[in-house]
């Protein structure tokens, strides 16, 4: 593997004992369409993944949900043996089925299968960090996750999961596995326009847990606002980068997981995030979501 290079805009973040470049990447979009079956262009996927160490980030966000199998696959493919610094943050609790819905799949049994399915898939003896996915495709449901938490604590004893976290949690959630074992990340939905986490993630910053925004960019319909528009364009710059530099500013324990299945788009994302906002800035964007 190429020596990294330096390390991407927004430094570093330690997850337990591991250290991760705050710019990470998420490997979602390197399925095909809507996260099923293999990617049409292969080789643009592997060079994707292989560019995303050269560019020298050391965290990749997944899932063996993703294909369902293929992204991690591609993972191992493009990247292993991994390097010691990089390190791969996967989730369990959701599968796939054949109109490309992703149902819950909680059940103690269902996450051994998961995680042994991740090992495989991936090439891995242990796990760096596992979130535990709760809630449905339209965000967090209440609800207690005790019996699945436990279920991943007891594989972490095992020695299977170095380090556990939640994805698309609500904050009692997120109290009530804390209760029960640390946890070193939430991953949910925020980005500019969509805040309703904003408690959450400050809390969160003074615990020196890390808070994962999934859909950085918006996901599936890509963020559209008028006022990111016309600040990008004061700031010559793209409107995907200011949305990634208002999340680097937002708060230290956001780590950025942009998705994308293009090395161009790769390239100019982590060019971009390096972008100082002004206060004038930030008051106009900090409008787009409130
Ligand atoms: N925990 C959960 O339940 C959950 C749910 C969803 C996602 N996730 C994780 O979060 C990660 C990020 O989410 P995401 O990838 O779905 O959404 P995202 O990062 O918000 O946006 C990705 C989209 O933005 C486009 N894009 C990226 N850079 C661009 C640029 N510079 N110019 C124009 N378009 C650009 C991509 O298209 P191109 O491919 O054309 O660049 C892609 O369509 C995922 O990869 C996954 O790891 C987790």
């Amino acid at each position: 593997m190429s020596t990294p290079a330096a390390t991407p805009p927004g430094g570093t973040w330690t997850l337990g004992d591991l250290t991760v470049t705050r710019f990470g990447y998420g490997a979602m979009q390197l399925a095909g369409p809507w996260v099923m079956g293999p990617p049409a262009d292969r080789d643009g996927a592997l060079a994707v993944l292989r560019e995303v160490v050269a560019l020298g980030i050391t965290h990749i966000d997944t899932a063996d949900a993703y294909g369902p199998h293929l992204t991690n696959q591609l993972i191992r493919e493009a990247l292993h043996p991994y390097g010691d610094s990089l390190h791969i943050v996967t989730k369990v609790g959701a599968t796939r089925d054949e109109a490309g819905g992703w149902p819950p799949a909680r059940r103690p049994e269902e996450l051994r299968r998961a995680v042994r399915e991740n090992l495989e898939n991936l090439g891995l003896d242990t796990l760096d960090v596992v979130n535990l996915r709760l809630g449905d495709a339209q965000g967090p449901v209440p609800g207690s996750l005790a019996e699945a938490f436990e279920a991943l604590v007891e594989l972490q004893r095992q020695g299977l999961i170095r380090h556990l976290g939640l994805s698309n949690a609500t904050a009692e959630q997120v109290a009530e596995a804390r209760a029960i074992a640390p946890i070193v990340c939430v991953q949910n939905m925020y980005n500019l326009a969509h805040r309703h986490d904003d408690e959450l993630l400050d809390e969160l910053a003074e615990q020196g847990i890390a808070y994962v925004p999934f859909f950085p960019l918006g996901g599936f319909s890509p963020l559209q606002s008028e006022a990111l528009t016309a600040v990008a364009a004061r700031l010559e710059a793209t409107p995907m980068s200011v949305a990634l530099a208002w999340l680097l500013q937002r708060s230290p324990n956001v780590l950025l997981i942009p998705g994308t299945s293009s090395v161009a788009h790769l390239r100019e994302n982590v060019a971009g995030a390096g972008l100082s906002l002004s206060e004038e800035d930030l008051a106009e964007l900090d409008k787009i979501g409130r």
